[in-house]
């Protein structure tokens, strides 16, 4: 599992100032492109989430980058796979929450369909404030879902996205960087 953590973190690249100035990108996208990276970070979540969460009965997804976690792991594992939209993506009723960004502010939804109880794990590919991470973590609560917590392939630790999500939430990133 640790060789296989180490072999990722060699993968995944980053592009500085994009897409603003100042920023550094993680790009989940370019380590992807290749087939033996997709079939590692597979094995390495699905080792993370029964060796971690084994209680999990469905994944909740973010838009858009964590949905390609969440879909593959929910299919592995035989559970749910549920979404957290950006605004209006969603038919029927919905749950909102509106949360502050640098400048501005966003809205992600979800169906009010989520069972009361459901034990849910949040997946995203980055945390970097928190915002969107703890966002989901309020709307599976208005949902009445059990949060178990929240997996990610990457966390920005110089950004304390953790002291942004409720601290009995338990969080785990494959890989860190400062
Ligand atoms: C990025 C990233 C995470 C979120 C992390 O998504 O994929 O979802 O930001 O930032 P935070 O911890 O500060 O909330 P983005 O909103 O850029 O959209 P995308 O996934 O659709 O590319
Ligand atoms: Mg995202």
């Amino acid at each position: 599992y640790e060789k296989g953590i180490s072999e990722l973190k060699k993968r995944i690249k980053s592009f500085p100032n994009f897409p603003k100035q100042g920023i550094l990108f993680w790009d989940i996208f370019s380590a992807i492109s290749d087939g033996s990276t997709c079939r590692l970070l597979q094995s390495l979540l699905v080792q993370a989430v029964k060796e971690r969460y084994p209680e999990v009965e469905a994944i909740v997804g973010l838009e858009s980058r964590g949905f390609l976690f969440s879909f593959s792991l929910a299919a592995e594992l035989g559970l749910g796979c549920i979404p957290v939209r950006k605004k209006g993506k969603l038919p029927g009723e919905v749950v909102a929450y509106k949360y502050d960004l640098e400048y501005g502010s966003d809205v992600l939804e979800i169906q009010k369909t989520v069972h009361p109880g459901l034990k849910c794990l949040i997946v995203d590919d980055l945390i970097a404030t928190g915002g969107s991470i703890n966002a989901a973590v309020q709307l599976l609560k208005t949902c009445g879902a059990e949060v178990i917590g929240c997996l990610t392939v990457i966390e920005l630790e110089s950004l304390k996205g953790r002291s942004n999500i409720p601290e009995d939430i338990n969080i785990y990133s494959l890989i860190t960087y400062d």
